[in-house]
């Protein structure tokens, strides 16, 4: 667990609070307790709690990744939820932890804004604007970045998906929907893979794997976990994604009506799908109506390393450094039948 004003040391330093905890005070916790029983978990944007933020720490091993790429460092972040409860400063805090990290590549994976609001893709795209990445900022949407809060579409604002996409875009981020970006030193490449989010209606993972070279390592932004068994089952051997806040979903009838969610077994951290492929849920740094339950906000840093040694072998380092390990997850019988 770091303090924000002491994160140059402490990101050097194992991790040893499990994470999502939030520190053991009593009080604390009583209060956030209370404000999520009142749907008001956004407070911990507020200067309450504003001062905590964990920082994950792991390897990323990726077959054929060229020396070049080899010992970069990714920065993760997901679900900023700019808006009423997310302001302008939390996110500006964020951005100063993730230029001290000193990234060659910052992908995120979408939940920019809340509430559809142009008014907040315009803040949000301008302190992004400020991230800085040797090599590039790459990015999907999430759902409510076309205003969308359930698959059918309730909530959905014509257009901001695309306002927003612009405003980023001219920020400096690339905003892959349903499309690929290449990164290439001599004959090493690196792909980046974007889908347009599961909920959008727009999701199209064919489209966004037209021109991607699965001899190449590929790394895949898709906002919803759902997606990401068929993601790996076309050549993704990883998945960034965001999404739950760290919070699983009820098996309920009523949270299947309001909230469907294909997989309930992807919460947050690193899962194995099989394959080779593996799932990282990032918990996200901003909050939502649908608040977080104690989960402290996170940022993602990842090694990138060359997997020829072994990928089993190479997840060791992370778990030396606080990681809990991937989660391994059966998964359902139509999963094989998809990547039949
Ligand atoms: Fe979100
Ligand atoms: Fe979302």
């Amino acid at each position: 667990m770091l303090s924000v004003n002491a994160i140059p040391s402490a990101i050097q330093t194992p991790l040893n609070t499990p994470p999502g905890e939030l520190p053991h005070r009593w009080l604390k916790h009583a209060v956030w307790r209370a404000a999520n029983s009142c749907m008001l978990g956004g407070l911990i944007s507020w200067p309450l709690e504003q001062s905590w933020v964990r920082v994950e720490q792991l390897s990323m091993p990726l077959h054929n990744l060229g020396r070049p790429f080899d010992g970069a460092r990714l920065v993760h972040l997901s679900d900023l939820h700019c808006g009423m409860l997310v302001r302008e400063k939390h996110l500006r805090r964020h951005v100063e932890i993730v230029n001290a990290l000193d990234a060659d590549f910052v992908a995120i994976t979408g939940d920019f804004i809340t509430t559809g609001s142009r008014r907040y893709a315009r803040t949000v795209a301008k302190v992004l604007g400020d991230v800085k990445a040797a090599r590039g900022v790459v990015a999907c949407l999430g759902n409510h970045d076309y205003g969308r809060w359930h698959p059918k579409g309730w909530g959905e604002v014509k257009g901001i998906a695309d306002y927003l996409s612009e405003r980023l875009t001219n920020a400096g981020i690339s905003v892959l929907r349903n499309a690929s970006r290449k990164f290439v030193v001599g004959e090493a490449m690196l792909q980046f893979v974007g889908l347009e989010d599961y909920w959008s209606g727009q999701y199209d993972a064919e489209v966004a794997f037209e021109k991607v070279d699965c001899e190449h390592p590929v790394i895949a932004l898709a906002h919803n976990p759902d997606a990401a068994p068929q993601l790996a089952a076309m050549g993704a051997e990883w998945i960034l994604s965001g999404h739950t806040h760290g919070k699983a979903t009820p098996d309920t009838r009523f949270w299947d009506i309001v909230y469907p969610t294909r997989y309930k077994q992807f919460i947050g951290g690193r899962y194995a799908l099989g394959r080779g492929s593996l799932l990282y849920v990032n918990r996200g740094i901003g909050n939502a109506w649908r608040v977080r339950a104690m989960h402290l906000p996170e940022i993602t840093l990842f090694s990138l390393r060359n997997a020829t040694q072994g990928q089993r072998s190479l997840l060791a380092p992370a778990r030396q450094t606080g990681d809990r390990g991937a989660h391994s997850v059966r998964l359902p019988h139509r999963l094989h039948q998809l990547e039949a």
